[in-house]
């Protein structure tokens, strides 16, 4: 039987893999668990819903450090690790610093490489930065790649992967959101929904807001806020925005949004909660990759504050827009939504391009049958 080791350090990676590492473990396969900690608080938050206890814990965060410093240390830190405990299969997730270096120190240590949310593409390495080349690195270093959608596949196919080493599971983000979701439905409480119930307000519409894209810090974020802002004076909306450890949007977040009416600044919510509030939202504007794939699930619009998406798959089906940051267009956008109950209707129609909960299922059974 292969023994696995599963790195990830963020949020989302958190998210996407924490129930995939209970299914592992639930199959009888050997697996242990190595975070980078890219993230601290919000990677905490994480492993305390989904209940993970890592086997490594790299505890490498540490504020504004630059990406060549932070891959330095993974690469260093990461090592001591595989040079004293034998894996068969490392797993990485999706497009962070962490999943790219860790794939290229596993391969440095002749250990095959799985990667989970492959073949996502834009083909502009500045956008999304520097998450498009560190997909393409990965995808490069994988043996095996667990791709969310065909359209993903066939990104890879093009790129000469072979056809037999893509397997189209679906995204176990939705295997998440699902489980989560049970959670939810059957009474699970805690103290961000107690507090998020204190804030919405059910006679208004909810938008919630979210940003952290390395490509939006500065004059974008600042549109941003000033759309916000104007967006805020209609009296009959309330924006809640969970707002990013990161400074660059702490900082001017708080300095363009504090203290007006309509908009809540709150600090960055546990999994359920999150997954809570989008359910009670009329509306989403984002520059997140995860959230573009939980919403149409959820059947919410996402107004994406981005000019080019790796997951076109909603956009085709017309749940997600892409925006950008320009202050009109987002403003046009948001105004279209709130008053043409023609066009929010076209949007908010519950569908599933990114799967259908059994993606940890699909990589399982894919897994066993290496010999
Ligand atoms: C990272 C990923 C991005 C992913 C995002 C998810 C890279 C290059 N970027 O971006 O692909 O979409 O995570 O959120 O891998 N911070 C804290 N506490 C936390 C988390 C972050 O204080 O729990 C602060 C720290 O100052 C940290 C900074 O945020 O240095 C930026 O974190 P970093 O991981 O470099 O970038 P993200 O924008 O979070
Ligand atoms: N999320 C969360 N709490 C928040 C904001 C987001 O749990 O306050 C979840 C969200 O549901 C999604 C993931 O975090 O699953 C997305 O993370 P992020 O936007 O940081 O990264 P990306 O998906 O863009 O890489």
């Amino acid at each position: 039987m292969k023994k696995i080791l599963i790195c990830f350090g963020t949020r989302p990676e958190a998210i996407k893999m924490c129930v995939l590492i209970h299914d592992i473990k639930s199959a009888g396969i050997d697996i242990k668990v190595c975070v980078t900690a890219q993230h601290r608080e919000m990677l905490d938050q994480a492993l305390n819903f989904f209940e993970i206890e890592p086997d490594y814990d790299l505890d490498l965060m540490k504020s504004n450090q630059s990406l060549n410093e932070l891959s330095s240390k993974i690469l260093s830190e990461l090592d001591k690790i595989l040079s004293i405990e034998q894996f068969d299969l490392i797993f990485v997730h999706g497009d962070t610093t962490t999943s790219t270096i860790c794939a290229l120190a596993g391969f440095y240590r002749g250990i095959k490489v799985c990667h989970v949310e492959a073949g996502l593409r834009t083909y502009n390495k500045q956008s999304p930065f520097p998450e498009e080349l560190n997909r393409q690195l990965t995808g490069r270093i994988a043996d095996y790649h667990f791709s969310p959608t065909v359209n993903a596949k066939e990104n890879l196919i093009r790129e000469n992967v072979i056809s037999e080493n893509v397997i189209v599971t679906g995204n176990t983000v939705i295997d998440s959101l699902f489980w989560t979701k049970q959670k939810l439905d059957n009474g699970y409480q805690n103290k961000n929904i107690l507090l998020l119930e204190t804030i919405i307000n059910p006679t208004k519409k909810t938008i919630l807001v979210t940003c952290h894209r390395r490509e939006n810090f500065g004059e974008a974020f600042v549109n941003i806020c000033k759309s916000l802002i104007e967006i805020a004076t209609q009296t009959d909306v309330e924006i809640i925005f969970p707002v990013h450890l990161n400074p660059k949007i702490q900082e001017p977040a708080n300095y363009y949004l504090s203290g007006h009416e309509n908009i809540h600044l709150i600090l960055p919510l546990d999994y359920p909660a999150f997954v809570w509030l989008i359910d009670k939202s009329y509306l989403i504007i984002s520059d997140s990759g995860g959230i573009q794939e939980e919403a149409p699930s959820l059947g919410k619009p996402v107004l994406v504050l981005r000019d080019t998406t790796e997951r076109p798959e909603a956009v085709s089906a017309g749940t997600v827009r892409l925006v950008g940051t320009d202050m009109e267009v987002i403003q046009n956008n948001v105004n279209e939504l709130l008053n043409s109950s023609d066009t929010y209707n076209k949007m908010t129609k519950s569908y599933n391009p990114y799967g259908d909960g059994r993606a940890n299922m699909r990589i399982i059974n894919f897994i066993k049958q290496l010999t």
